[in-house]
């Protein structure tokens, strides 16, 4: 099949690739011209682990340009820019200009929005061009871009037209995964309360993580045995600094937004954003309290700037809210290192982790990064562990605190899972 993907970032570049891998031959269309000569010399303009291979696969059947023409005679063309939010709302400008790039282009095709949209967007985009539109939204994780569109959990689509939904069938079935048919608008909303609810599951583990200092429970501990059963299910229950990054953050404000212009509300999820903007002052509260109170004189290292492991991404990232906070408000010198993501606010950025930590007085685990763990083995200094990656009961004498658990020392033996 010839499919065209307008936007190549996150989403629309590992759409792109993937149905390229397939055997598809696909037209990827792009703003940034220096992001197009990347991708046609085969050089990835983002960090995913395993995308040069898959990107190097798929190139022979990968056609990238900033011209909508490239896309003529193409039934089906995904649109996968991006969708802020601005003032707390969804803006829809970028998708509705692309609708209409394509509408001049190939006015007889059918637009797919993989984009995040608000429910009734589809038929908005209908309207305004006069075409056909079906919804797919994505379910992909960053740092597992291609891994998780190879094999989505599920596969959901939205249109009008059943017919329409059969064709896509046949692009998107390679991965087996069960598909819903749904109408727009379910398509459309399905892919924002799957994503609220995940930020509220991860909210709701933080604010027991809370609980757990004061009353001396363990929040790993409690955790493990909720997720033990089926009905609840061990993932997102992981506590940390709050979650950020590209869509949790905006797609809980936008959701929130949509429901109040449709007089209704959605107070879980308002409770879910406002535990989340607590994270930050909490682990503040965490720090100080090692450091006996004052951070002024202090030298925090923060380790991990991306808002999570496995990725270069920053935006929303808790880790530099946290360091600009220590700045600003505590006037500590803070002190970072990440594997791959930059930045240059108000901090030194190491390139070595054991300089990092050689050079504060404080360490504190803000991004759960693979190899952290193993680096922080020898280390000797007081650490707070906001993502639980330490077994704390290799730290004896030392002072190393983990979120969601009251004081030093090691973990208790009966929190062992037998079968
Ligand atoms: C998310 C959704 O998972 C994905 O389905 C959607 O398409 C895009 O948004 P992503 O933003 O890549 O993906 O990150 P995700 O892995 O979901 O993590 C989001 C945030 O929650 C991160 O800051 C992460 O550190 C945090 N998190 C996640 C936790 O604090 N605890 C957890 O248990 C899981």
């Amino acid at each position: 099949m010839k499919v065209g993907v307008v936007g190549l970032g996150y989403v629309g570049l590992s759409i792109a690739i993937v149905f390229a891998e397939q055997g598809n031959t696909v037209i990827g269309v792009e703003v940034d011209g220096e992001k197009i000569e990347k991708l046609r010399k085969g050089i990835p303009t983002m960090f995913e682990p395993g995308i040069k291979e898959h990107l190097e696969k798929a190139l022979p059947n990968l056609h990238i340009s900033s011209d909508y023409s490239s896309l003529s005679e193409t039934k089906f063309i995904y649109v996968a820019v991006p969708t802020p939010t601005v003032d707390g709302r969804i803006d829809l400008s970028h998708v509705e200009q692309a609708a209409i790039s394509i509408k001049a282009a190939c006015p007889q095709s059918v637009i797919v929005i993989k984009s995040t949209v608000v429910p009734g967007t589809a038929k908005k985009i209908s309207r305004l061009t006069g075409m056909d539109v079906v919804s797919n939204p994505e379910f992909t994780r960053e740092g597992h871009a291609i891994e998780d569109t190879l094999h989505p959990d599920r596969i959901i689509l939205g249109a009008e037209r059943q017919e329409l939904m059969d064709e896509l069938e046949a692009l998107l079935g390679f991965s087996g995964a069960p598909i819903l048919k749904a109408s727009n608008e379910d398509a459309e909303l399905i892919k924002y309360a799957s994503n609220a609810y995940l930020a509220t599951k991860i909210s709701y583990a933080n604010e027991l993580a809370k609980l757990c200092e004061k009353v001396g429970c363990d929040i790993e501990v409690v955790t493990l045995g909720m997720g033990l059963d089926k009905r609840i299910g061990p993932q997102f229950l992981k506590p940390g600094p709050g979650w950020g990054g590209s869509c949790f953050p905006k797609d809980t404000q936008a959701l929130v937004a949509f429901a109040g212009d449709n007089s209704s509300r959605l107070k879980i999820v308002e409770a879910a954003i406002d535990v989340n903007n607590q994270m930050v002052q909490h682990a503040i509260t965490l720090i100080k309290e090692i450091a006996g109170g004052n951070l002024s004189e202090k030298r925090i290292g923060v380790l991990g700037i991306a808002f999570k492991e496995d990725t270069d991404d920053t935006r929303s990232s808790k880790s530099i809210e946290l360091i600009e906070r220590l700045f600003r408000e505590e006037r500590a010198q803070v002190n970072v290192y990440d594997p791959v993501a930059k930045y240059s606010g108000n901090c030194t950025k190491y390139e070595s982790l054991s300089e990092c930590v050689a050079n504060s007085d404080i360490v504190v685990v803000a991004t759960e990064w693979d190899g952290f763990r193993s680096a922080l083995r020898e280390v000797e200094k007081p650490i707070l562990d906001l993502r639980r990656i330490l077994d704390l009961k290799e730290y004896p004498g030392i002072y190393a605190i983990g979120l969601g658990r009251k004081g030093t020392g090691g973990s208790p033996m009966h929190s062992k899972v037998t079968s």
